[in-house]
């Protein structure tokens, strides 16, 4: 089983979906560690009740970013992680992290990308009238939300959605394609090669499973 670390900087939904799947037998990762940035983020509560480890390591603490990503590095290297799972991480990172975990980083984001990068994404979907909307988990990439992609799902976009239920309704998906996507990953179903994700044949992505 391949070990995981997830990354997060808040209430941690995503990561509890990912905690859930691995309980299977089946599942192919362990979660060794979850890891925040933020001292007060309520996922961390959440991991510890599960049992798993943690850490935090705040990023105000350190005098730049290139400071707080080599104790980051180092806290998930000690605790043998070996691919990076980021569940609403709010931090930018830098190359030098994003080379250091290449093909190992996945992200989710909450939206169709390549549409509606950075934040606020509901907000952008509603605003840009779209009649559908959704989420995307994806290799992490130097650029920002840029990333090949593993796994998307759609949403409708229904008339009199506001931000929270918009989000709402997204986020169901995200809980269902993460963890899936996670799996394909892990067990080397899905692989970054050259620049694009390679899907192995059984992996279920040629009978759009997923
Ligand atoms: C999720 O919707 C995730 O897609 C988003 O933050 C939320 C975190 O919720 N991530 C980003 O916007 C990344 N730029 P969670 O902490 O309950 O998983």
């Amino acid at each position: 089983r391949a070990r995981i670390a997830i990354l997060i900087s808040g209430r941690g939904s995503n990561m509890v979906s990912l905690i859930e799947a691995a309980q299977a037998p089946d599942y192919p990762a362990e979660i060794v560690l979850v890891a925040s940035n933020r001292p007060d983020a309520p996922g961390l509560a959440r991991a510890a009740q599960a049992g798993l480890a943690t850490v935090t390591v705040d990023h105000r603490a350190f005098s730049d970013r290139a400071a707080f990503e080599r104790a980051l590095d180092a806290a998930l290297r000690e605790h043998g992680a070996e691919l990076l799972v980021l569940a609403g991480f709010m931090r930018v990172l830098t190359p030098w992290f994003v080379e250091a975990w290449a093909g190992r980083m996945l992200n989710i984001h909450p939206s169709l990308l390549p549409l509606f990068r950075g934040t606020h994404t509901h907000a952008q979907a509603l605003a840009a009238g779209v009649r559908v909307h959704g989420c995307t988990v994806h290799f992490v990439v130097p650029e920002l939300d840029a990333g090949p992609i593993v796994a998307q799902a759609a949403v409708p976009v229904l008339p009199g959605d506001d931000e929270d239920a918009l989000s709402a309704r997204v986020l169901v998906q995200e809980h269902r394609i993460y963890p899936a996507a996670l799996a394909l990953v892990a067990s080397g179903q899905a692989r970054l090669d050259g620049g694009r994700v390679v899907f192995s044949e059984g992996s279920g992505a040629a009978e759009g499973a997923l």
